[in-house]
């Protein structure tokens, strides 16, 4: 397994636990099907789901902050963009054959859970108030 879900990366909330957990299982996905070489276009599907539902769950994650009135909400969307914005570059350079899935994998597995650990666990309070 590329990733393994454990309590401490849990925010108390359950669709964002949810959201997460998923996020964490296409990323194993992508990473299965990079390692037994399954063909090009398999890969391709695993990226843009991996690429959609990452975007839905960052805006779904930023909606919850700004209902909570979450005082980082400003920089924690930056930080959101950011990701999104190098994760694309990665992909348009994996078309190029400049950076391999692996890579791209490794970059998000670092930045993903290094944010929740360090940066999501500080909207549970707000989050909590939303009562949902
Ligand atoms: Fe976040």
């Amino acid at each position: 397994m590329f990733i393994e879900w454990s309590s401490i990366y849990s925010v108390s909330n359950f669709a964002l636990d949810a959201q997460h957990k998923q996020i964490i299982k296409l990323m194993n996905d992508l990473h299965s099907v990079v390692s037994n070489n399954t063909g090009e276009q398999i890969i391709k599907k695993s990226i843009v789901r991996i690429r959609i539902i990452l975007e839905t769950h960052l805006r779904y994650e930023e909606a919850l902050m700004k209902y909570c009135s979450f005082s980082e909400y400003e920089g924690h969307r930056q930080m959101h963009r950011a990701l999104l914005f190098r994760t694309a570059e990665l992909f348009d350079m994996h078309k190029k054959k400049t950076v391999s899935i692996s890579e791209i994998l490794v970059f998000i597995k670092k930045w993903w859970l290094r944010h929740i650990i360090k940066d999501d666990m500080k909207y549970i309070e707000c989050v909590a108030k939303l009562e949902l």
